[in-house]
Parts: structure tokens; C-alpha cells; sequence
């Protein structure tokens, strides 16, 4: 018989959806989530975004109770929309908080799966880079730089985990309780590894569920010079204070070593 779970059921889940010019695709993806987790809240983070997209989620929010929005002043970037998200969820008592993308590349038909490994997980990342998941329509280009940063961010943090970039993702609140938002200063993409570090630097327990990321086919992509010249800069100053960090403990191993 298998082990029960050690970890709290969960049954209040939030799905934080950031949005900035999602307009045509918003409406589509709360639909998917509400017919995939019927139980599940949507929560819409939208920074005040030029194509109107915050009126459409208001919409949707007046016609279905499980439909909440979260109005931002502007674009302040993907990290700062999903602390405030957090922040929200935390205070409103959610047991799990998703993240998921607005423009249909994260597949709501995979969250039951997602928040079943959740069960036993502090951290479930729906995963590209694991056997069974895949990427669908992206240009060699977006994937070398994917496969890249992932492998850059294995390579000098030294981190179990194969798809750290990745912006599909369920966690529990107790999870984001542990690791201390308030600490956290990455405004753009790089906020997902960032809070992948965190995770496994505490020791929680992180699973990654494959899935298949299927690129957008209405509007474009927000990435941008800034986004990847942010994650370059912060991952190198994390490895650099990790290998600080690696070598100061053997150093201190050594030197016990001679006092025996
Ligand atoms: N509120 C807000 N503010 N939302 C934003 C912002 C912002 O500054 N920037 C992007 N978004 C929203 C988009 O509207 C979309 O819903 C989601 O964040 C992802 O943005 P995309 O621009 O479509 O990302 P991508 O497809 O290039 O990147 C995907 O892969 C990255 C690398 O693996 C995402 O899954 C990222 O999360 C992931 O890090
Ligand atoms: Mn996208």
C-alpha cells in the first residue's frame, strides 16, 4: 500500500495568470482552467496593459465568482506581478498557488496532473526538459536560449532540477511562506529561477511533471534584451557567491580536519 502523503491536502487553489497585451488569448485561457480544476480560483494579474486587457478580465470576472483580478499600475515585469499575486493568495488562505502563462503555452488540461504530484511536493514545475516533455513551435533561436540558460544554471548552481526557467508551476503556500518573499528582488523572467533556488536551497521537496509548451499562435512574446541581460546577471552573481560559499566550507572542513 503506498504511503499516505505527509503533507497537507490541498484543497483551495489559485490560478495566477499575468497578463500584459493578452486580450484575445485572456478570455480562452480562463475558460480551459475553469472546465480543467472546476474548484480552482483564476486570478488575473494585469498591468494595466495598453490593449485593454484589464477590461476584458474584469468582464470575466463579473460573469463567474471564481474569477478575480488584480489591477497593477504598469509594467513592472513578471516577478513583480507574481509577488503581488503571492501576496494576495497568501492573505485570501489558499492551500496551492499556480502559475500559469495567458497565452495558452501552459496547457490547463495538464494542472490536474500538476496538483496530484503536488500532493507529495513542496514545488511541482511543469517541465520541458524531463523524459515525456516537449516544446511545440518554437524557433532554434528561442530554444538555444532556453536550453542554454537552463544549462548555464545547472552548470554553476549546481541545481537538480532540469527545466529552472520554466513559468508553469504549482506551489504550496507553505512553500512561499518558507522561502521569505520579501527578499526577493528579480523584476523579469529570471524570478522563476530565482524562486527555484530558494526552494531547493530550503530543502523542500521539488518534482517536475513533464508537459508539452506549445508557442503562442496570437500576440507576442515579452521577452526581451532586458529580460535575458537581468537573468545573466543575477545567475552569474549567484554562482559566484555559491562557489564563495562551496569553497569556504571546505576550508572549514580542512582546517577541522587538522585539529584532529
Ligand atoms: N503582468 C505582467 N507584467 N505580465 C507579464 C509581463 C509583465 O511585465 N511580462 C510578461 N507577462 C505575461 C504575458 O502576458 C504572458 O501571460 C506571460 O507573462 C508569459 O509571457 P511571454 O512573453 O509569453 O513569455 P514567453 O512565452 O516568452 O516565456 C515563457 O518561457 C519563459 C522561459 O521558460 C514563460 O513561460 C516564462 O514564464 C518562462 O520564464
Ligand atoms: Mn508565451
Amino acid at each position: 500500500m503506498p504511503d499516505a502523503p505527509l503533507r497537507p491536502p490541498i484543497t483551495r487553489v489559485a490560478v495566477l495568470i499575468p497578463t500584459y497585451n493578452e486580450r484575445e488569448n485572456l478570455p480562452r485561457v480562463v475558460q480551459r482552467v475553469r472546465d480543467s480544476v472546476p474548484s480552482a480560483d483564476v486570478v488575473v494579474l494585469d498591468d494595466n496593459s495598453p490593449d485593454g486587457t484589464g477590461a476584458v478580465a474584469d468582464e470575466l470576472a463579473a460573469a463567474d465568482d471564481q474569477v478575480h483580478v488584480l489591477h497593477r499600475q504598469g509594467k513592472e515585469g513578471l516577478g513583480a506581478a507574481y509577488l503581488a499575486g503571492f501576496r494576495w493568495a497568501l492573505d485570501a488562505g489558499y492551500d496551492a498557488v499556480v502559475e500559469m502563462d495567458a497565452d495558452g503555452s501552459h496547457r490547463p488540461e495538464d494542472l490536474p496532473a500538476m496538483l496530484e504530484a503536488a500532493r507529495d511536493a513542496d514545488l511541482v514545475i511543469g517541465s520541458r526538459y524531463v523524459r515525456g516533455g516537449s516544446v511545440v513551435n518554437w524557433p532554434l533561436s528561442r530554444k538555444a536560449i532556453s536550453m542554454g540558460g537552463n544549462l548555464y544554471i545547472r552548470a554553476i548552481l549546481g541545481m537538480p532540477v532540469n527545466d529552472a526557467t520554466a513559468g508553469y508551476r504549482v506551489y504550496r503556500a507553505d512553500t512561499l511562506r518558507e522561502i521569505g518573499l520579501d527578499q526577493v528582488e528579480s523584476a523579469g523572467y529570471v524570478f522563476q529561477t530565482d524562486l527555484t533556488v530558494r526552494t531547493v536551497r530550503a530543502g523542500m521537496r521539488v518534482v517536475e511533471v513533464p508537459i508539452t509548451f506549445v508557442e503562442r499562435e496570437i500576440g507576442e512574446s515579452k521577452m526581451d534584451g532586458d529580460v535575458v541581460k537581468e537573468s545573466m546577471r543575477r545567475i552569474t552573481g549567484w554562482g559566484v557567491r555559491h562557489r564563495r560559499d562551496q569553497a569556504a566550507s571546505l576550508l572549514h572542513r580542512e582546517r577541522r580536519w587538522h585539529r584532529l
